[in-house]
């Protein structure tokens, strides 16, 4: 059996990057996911945990809805739109319409292989750190495969220190920027989103080479609004809270700027440093706060 390097008992690292111990994959597991087939017709999204995923999800469902509406199916964004490297309530292979849609929170050295080689459209989902850091601060007392934070002073030292689920906010961003000439991808961010939404999925389809007409567009977007997707148990994960997965809903603000309401000055000063000394050479600006 591998051994794992265990930051904790709910936490291991490898290749940098931290997993679930619960959720069950191995390092070999992980290394066997490069190999996973890949069609050139695939479509993967990639985010740092809490950045929007499943936001997305429901944009690239419904879009793929409107441009194969004989493929609609009764069946959660989840079972639609499998992630990667889940494994205890998902399978992800299986049989599957094209285009294929797989999401996965892989830094790019452990994708699969094929989504380089064959120049798979990928989109990169991006939010404030600031808003991850506290989105996910909540979600490691919602997810039962997370140790529930001590403190958010814990957590966030956590964070800053690469120690969180999925390693480092920092080194995942620099990577996915770092590949731009190298994967066809598409970078998208939360806030731009919150901003104008359609603009945003207009920008998407361009990308997926998608011509939707603009009733199309206009339905993606009011079945991706905040209030919509609050209320439809196929985007929600609800079904994961009914398991007992979750105890707490993943649709929990949706907004920009609730950090101002867990950071203290001298937290949000130490943030800023650090960002500063790690991002301040990428070609990256974010939106820190949108006043409702
Ligand atoms: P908050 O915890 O800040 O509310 P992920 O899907 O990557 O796990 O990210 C979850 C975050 O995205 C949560 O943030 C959730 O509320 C937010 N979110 C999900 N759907 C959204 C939508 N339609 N509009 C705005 N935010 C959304």
């Amino acid at each position: 059996m591998d051994s794992l390097s265990l930051l904790s008992p709910y936490l291991f690292s490898y290749k940098g990057r931290n997993f679930t111990v619960q959720e069950g994959l191995k390092p070999k597991d992980l290394d066997a996911l490069q190999h996973v087939d890949v069609r050139p017709s695939d479509i993967y999204m990639v985010t740092y945990p809490k950045s929007g995923t499943i936001w997305m999800q429901q944009i690239l469902v419904k879009i793929t809805d409107a441009v194969y509406p004989h493929q609609e199916e009764d069946a959660t964004n989840r079972l639609r739109f499998p992630w990667l490297e889940g494994r205890v309530v998902d399978s992800f292979q299986g049989e599957r319409p094209d285009p294929r849609l797989c999401r996965t929170h892989l830094p790019p050295d452990m994708l699969p292989i094929g989504v380089k080689a064959k120049r798979v459209k990928v989109v990169y989902v991006m939010r404030n750190p600031k808003d991850v850091l506290v989105s996910l601060y909540h979600f490691s007392h919602s997810w039962k495969m997370l140790e529930t934070p001590k403190s958010f002073e814990a957590f966030f030292q956590d964070f800053m220190d690469g120690k969180a689920f999925m390693g480092s906010w920092f080194d995942h961003v620099r990577e996915y920027q770092n590949e731009k000439d190298k994967m066809d991808v598409h970078y998208v961010k939360y806030e731009d989103m919150l901003k104008d939404l359609r603009g945003e999925v207009v920008k998407l389809c361009d990308f997926l080479g998608k011509d939707l007409t603009d009733e199309a567009i206009d339905h993606v977007v009011e079945m991706s609004t905040f209030q919509n997707m609050k209320t439809n148990p196929k985007a929600n994960y609800k079904d994961l809270v009914e398991k007992e997965r979750y105890s707490s809903p993943t649709m929990r603000k949706g907004a920009a700027g609730d950090w101002k309401n867990f950071f203290t000055v001298a937290q949000n000063e130490y943030f800023d440093r650090v960002f500063e000394e790690k991002m301040s050479d990428l070609p990256l600006s974010f939106t820190w706060e949108i006043k409702q």
